[in-house]
């Protein structure tokens, strides 16, 4: 049977370090972050067919856009523009040799979510991230990972990041990347979804309110983060973790505060706010250590989920089927 379509699984990001500089004109704000994927994956295959389409199931499915506003559509096509420039012809086939139905290059994109919806998590830029590595695949396009990064820093500012994975230094939006020199290490998390989204766009624009007038740098990687990744030190990352966006997350989430209290009292290595928020996320010392903070958390009530998750893990990597 001929092979029409190709299935990428993807990780859910956290930031180790989100440090964020004064608003530019662009209306983006300057960054310096530490991302790092964990072991919480969303999977999204590409089918050929006539034109491009989108489903959504799983965690959140609901909330995701099944329109052209869909990142991972959004995706598909920034791939499409790109190979198109780089061959003067647009892909026209998929993996088994044969153009879509119709004979027009369109990609059915199906997307399965366990990264919540809105969660700080990433998951709408890994599953467009996933969409590139997949139909990169479906088109036999061959373009690198940095070309590919190239095309995933237009579509959003974290895609690059989960092209890649591992823990890398972000700068610009997020989507210039350095890759972090670390010591190959396990780390273990717990991570704690919220009841309820926060808009990523609308955090951003509390931390300016909250900043007021009050200068604002730019932002800098920090040296102890740094120092502890290099050394494999878990208890100097968990001392090490910061999160600019944690003051306007809670600000607008307040129910965070005893999010982040309570697995500080379960002896949680370091406990933050997962980028924008509201996934609150915990550094454990070892799985064992890990199994009891998620226990804990789940029955103290302070959240509306709980999972274990490694890091760091590969960035968005076909699966076969
Ligand atoms: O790039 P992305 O679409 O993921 O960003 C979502 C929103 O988050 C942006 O529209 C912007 O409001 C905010 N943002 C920002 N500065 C960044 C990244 C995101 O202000 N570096």
């Amino acid at each position: 049977m001929s092979v029409t379509s190709v299935t990428a699984r993807v990780p859910a990001k956290i930031n180790l370090q989100l440090a964020v500089g004064p608003p530019r004109p662009d209306g983006y704000h300057g960054l310096v972050t530490v991302f790092h994927a964990v072991s919480l994956f969303d999977e999204v295959t590409v089918v050929a067919a006539r034109g491009d389409s989108v489903t959504v199931a799983g965690e959140g499915a609901e909330h995701v856009p099944a329109d052209g506003d869909n990142l991972a559509l959004r995706a598909v096509r920034a791939l499409r523009e790109a190979i198109t420039d780089r061959d003067g012809v647009a892909p026209e086939t998929g993996l088994d040799g044969r153009a879509g139905e119709g004979g027009r290059a369109g990609v059915a994109v199906a997307i399965r979510k366990r990264i919540p919806v809105a969660g700080g998590l990433a998951g709408g830029s890994a599953d467009a991230a996933a969409a590139l590595v997949a139909c990169n695949a479906l088109w036999r396009a061959e373009l690198s990972q940095s070309d590919l990064c190239e095309v995933a820093g237009r579509v959003g500012s974290d895609v690059a990041f989960a092209v890649v994975g591992g823990t890398a230094v972000g700068r610009g939006r997020g989507e210039q990347l350095t890759q972090a020199l670390v010591a190959p290490v396990t780390y273990h998390w717990v991570l704690a979804f919220a009841d309820g989204p926060l808009s990523t766009p609308a955090v951003y624009r509390t931390l300016d309110r909250l900043r007021g007038d009050a200068a604002v740098g730019e932002p800098e990687l920090s040296a102890e983060l740094m120092t502890a990744l290099r050394a494999g030190d878990a208890v100097r990352l968990g001392a090490a973790l910061s999160n600019d966006l944690q003051a306007p997350a809670l600000a607008m989430f307040p129910a965070l505060g005893k999010t982040l209290a309570a697995g500080r009292e379960f002896g949680a290595l370091g406990a933050l706010v997962s980028g924008s928020g509201p996934t609150c996320l915990f550094l454990a010392r070892d799985d064992r250590h890990a199994t009891d903070l998620a226990v804990a958390l789940s029955g103290e009530g302070v959240c509306r989920s709980v999972v274990k998750a490694t890091g760091a893990v590969p960035g968005a990597s076909l699966i076969a089927r």
